[in-house]
């Protein structure tokens, strides 16, 4: 089953929507299979955010995500990784659309809540540079018969 990285930024712990958006994922359907709540340090923001390391706004993006604790999760599911893109929204929350996360919380793009791979390879990657193994658990769930 494909599984995602997603993560809820400094900003959202930092504004209680760690639970709400927990529940967005959970109610959808999706499972999660590892979390941990962690301070990302200064190395591993420039790598993950690796991609962006010759924009102008990379300075100030790992800035912001090492500037408080952050919600670290993976999750579970059918087409899981371009799903959670759709229900987290445009990167710009000014373009994000209402009912999702981006769109009903966020209101600039330094600070949109959230972060979600974007493609299985990140998604691979992403998982290992935040996961070790053993903290991604293989669970079987009494609604999934109910989802598939
Ligand atoms: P990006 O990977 O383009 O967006 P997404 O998070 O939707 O995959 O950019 C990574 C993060 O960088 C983005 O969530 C917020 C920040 N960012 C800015 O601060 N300014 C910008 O102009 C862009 C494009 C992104
Ligand atoms: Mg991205």
């Amino acid at each position: 089953m494909e599984q995602t990285f997603l993560m809820v930024k400094p900003d959202g712990v930092q504004r209680n929507l760690t639970g709400e958006i927990v529940n967005r994922f959970e109610r959808k359907g999706f499972k999660l299979v590892g979390a941990k709540l962690m301070q990302i340090s200064d190395e591993l923001a420039k790598t993950h955010y690796g991609e962006h390391e010759d924009k102008p706004f990379f300075g100030e993006l790992v800035g912001f995500i090492t500037s408080g604790p952050v919600l670290a999760m993976v999750w579970e599911g059918e087409n899981v990784i371009a799903t959670a893109r759709n229900m987290m929204g445009k990167t710009n929350p000014l373009e994000a659309a209402p009912g999702t996360i981006r769109g009903d919380y966020g209101v600039t793009v330094g600070k949109n809540i959230i972060h979600g791979s974007d493609s299985p390879e990140s998604a691979q990657k992403e998982i290992n540079l935040f996961f070790n193994d053993n903290e991604i658990l293989s669970y079987s769930k009494q609604d999934s018969e109910w989802v598939y």
